[in-house]
């Protein structure tokens, strides 16, 4: 069974998954609760700009990580080192193991991830998940930018769930954000953002693996666009099972 219990009081789950909660107290409980043990991961997507800003306008003393894939796009790197200038804030950088990436890339070359979902699996693999793995050992509670919204899977996600693979909790502080909300709080407090979000990038990953999107196109339909829509995920975040039901889903607003 999830620990949820063991490590929250009910006032506390109430507060964490409130459909309106407040993300700047929320965050502010969990730094408190968690010191030491809490790491947000950013991919300077607007949400983790928004989550960055949060972070640093009330100085919580939170962990925070970028998964460099290798194969991002040059204005991903650009509004990481704006984020580094406005902010002043330590970020810390998982790289793909030397190894395994070399080995890839000798075996299948540098666009294996176009031929099957298996080869593309592989490539989130290394480039991804095992950085990940290692970025979030020790700790206890990650936050991330999810938000219901951003796909069929993830309104199926939980505010605050537990991962049961990585032996912690996660928390999407902007879950029941709108995109109109995101949007007029990153121009409001004049955030850095990433310059593709202006050229129809909704959702942005890897630069081969990442298109514009078109009207009336979901979300997500821009990552792995030639893939099956359906369950478009690099593994980094799979909806929690039923047993891992706290509280609140967005399906309950
Ligand atoms: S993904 O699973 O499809 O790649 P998405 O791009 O929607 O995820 O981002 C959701 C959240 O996952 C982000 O808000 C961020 O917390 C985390 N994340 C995604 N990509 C990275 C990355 N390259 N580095 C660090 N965190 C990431
Ligand atoms: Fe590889 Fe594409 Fe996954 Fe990035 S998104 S790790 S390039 S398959």
């Amino acid at each position: 069974m999830p620990p949820f219990d063991t490590f929250f009081n009910p006032d506390e789950i109430a507060a964490l998954t409130a459909p309106d909660f407040s993300p700047e107290q929320n965050l502010a409980l969990l730094a408190t609760k968690f010191a030491g043990s809490i790491v947000f991961s950013t991919s300077f997507g607007l949400e983790d700009q928004a989550i960055t800003h949060l972070l640093h306008a009330a100085q919580l003393p939170v962990s925070v990580f970028t998964l460099d894939t290798g194969r991002l796009f040059p204005e991903t790197y650009k509004v990481w080192s704006r984020t580094l200038e406005k902010y002043g804030m330590n970020i810390d950088v998982y790289a793909p193991d030397t190894t395994a990436l070399e080995s890839l890339l000798h075996k299948k070359g540098p666009l294996s991830f176009y031929e099957s979902v298996e080869n593309r699996k592989e490539c989130c693999e290394i480039r991804k998940l095992e950085p990940l793995t290692r970025a979030l050992k020790g700790y206890k509670l990650w936050i991330t930018g999810i938000r219901a919204e951003q796909s069929p899977n993830r309104q199926h996600m939980e505010v605050l769930e537990w991962d049961e693979r990585l032996g912690l909790f996660k928390f999407h502080p902007l879950f029941y954000w709108s995109q109109e909300k995101l949007v007029d709080f990153i121009s409001q407090h004049n955030i850095p953002y990433n310059s593709l979000h202006d050229k129809g990038f909704v959702s942005i990953g890897c630069s081969p693996c990442t298109r514009a999107v078109r009207e009336g196109e979901d979300f997500r339909a821009g990552r792995w666009w030639w893939e099956d829509n359906s369950g478009k995920e690099c593994g980094l975040h799979q909806p929690s099972d039923n047993n891992n039901k706290n509280v609140n889903t967005v399906a309950a607003l």
